[in-house]
């Protein structure tokens, strides 16, 4: 079973993200520090998964207060909220887990403090259980959109790894393949960190779907000399027009299916739409060490002290996205998520 976190036995373990495809290991998350730091690394990684950690992470730190005073449980959450919120800015996942956590502990104030702890790892089951359910049902909505013996193009991971299980874009096409559509997915390598290349070509060698992985650079050819039917990518963070945060890369590859008149997809849980900003010009991005481009794997292939610059992700306007699929529909522009 393909997913980034498991609740065995009491003990939170998480799969190390970093050593994949080669190394499939498990490592235990004791509390919110051990969680910051995994998230940090990219230990665990993708804007659905990192909500659902950061929910652990948060249950878990508290489930180590012992003292018994509500004022200073309550200053504890906020501390350790805040780090774990801190610990990636794009993915609106990780505050929408915090603050529905937060919002919970709140409404339970008056109850014992073992009563709310027991609440709080409670709820980050549900949000990891009601994350695969939705994934689950934008499988299904996705399917509608891709035809028989399609060829589709993705980017970064946006599987089973990124989310509760399954995956979003990741999870159309596996559903598609099960389905005996005959797809076959062109996967981008997602310079600088891989994920394409180490996480999606690993899942779908898993799920048995065929597969070509190509390098960034590649799309537009792909696009041009291989008749390709969808561009299928997932989600950070999305504006209530429509702007969608992903991966770097995913802007450049929405302008080159535009181009090429290839219909480009979107495909998130409606918990990553974030109707509090109107546009993209809103979103956070993330800037990550420039040691992510001048190395591949802890090598070096560039000058030393090379200047390079990290940004982990880029914003795609709403004009060039065809559709965004969710569990509870399809989206079409002009954008508005009124029922979410
Ligand atoms: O830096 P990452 O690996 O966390 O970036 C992940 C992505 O950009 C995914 O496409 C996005 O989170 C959607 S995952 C369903």
């Amino acid at each position: 079973m393909i997913q980034p976190l498991f609740w065995k036995n009491e003990r939170l373990l998480i799969v190390d993200q970093t050593g994949l495809p080669h190394d499939y290991k498990l490592i235990e998350i004791h509390d919110h520090l051990d969680m910051a730091d995994a998230i940090r690394r990219l230990m665990i990684r993708g804007a659905p998964a990192i909500g659902i950690a950061a929910a652990y992470g948060l249950a878990l730190g508290l489930k180590k207060y012992t003292a018994g005073e509500h004022a200073e449980f309550f200053r504890q959450f906020d501390l350790i909220s805040t780090e774990l919120y801190k610990t990636r800015p794009t993915a609106v996942n990780l505050g929408w887990a915090l603050n529905r956590l937060k919002d919970l502990a709140e409404r339970q104030r008056h109850l014992p403090l073992p009563k709310i702890q027991a609440i709080l790892l409670e709820e980050a089951h549900r949000i990891h259980a009601e994350d695969i359910q939705m994934c689950q049902q934008i499988a299904a909505q996705g399917l509608t959109l891709i035809p028989d013996n399609a060829n589709v193009i993705t980017h970064c991971n946006a599987g089973g790894l990124a989310t509760g299980r399954l995956g979003t874009a990741l999870g159309i096409i596996i559903n598609a393949h099960q389905h005996s559509k005959n797809i076959h997915v062109f996967v981008d390598e997602t310079r600088p960190v891989l994920q394409g290349a180490r996480l999606t070509a690993w899942e779908l060698t898993q799920e048995k779907v065929p597969f070509t992985l190509i390098s960034d650079n590649m799309a537009a050819y792909v696009m041009a000399t291989r008749s390709i039917d969808a561009v299928i990518v997932g989600a950070d963070r999305i504006a209530a027009n429509g702007d969608s945060a992903n991966k770097i890369g995913t802007f450049s590859l929405a302008i080159a299916a535009q181009y090429h008149r290839i219909p480009f997809y979107i495909a998130v849980p409606s918990s990553s739409i974030d109707p509090t900003i109107q546009s993209g010009a809103e979103i956070k991005i993330e800037e990550r060490q420039g040691t992510e481009v001048t190395e591949i794997n802890g090598t070096s292939i560039a000058p030393i002290g090379c200047p390079a610059i990290s940004p982990a992700f880029d914003v795609t306007p709403a004009r060039l996205i065809t559709a965004i699929i969710t569990e509870r529909g399809i989206f079409q522009p002009p954008y508005h998520f009124d029922n979410i």
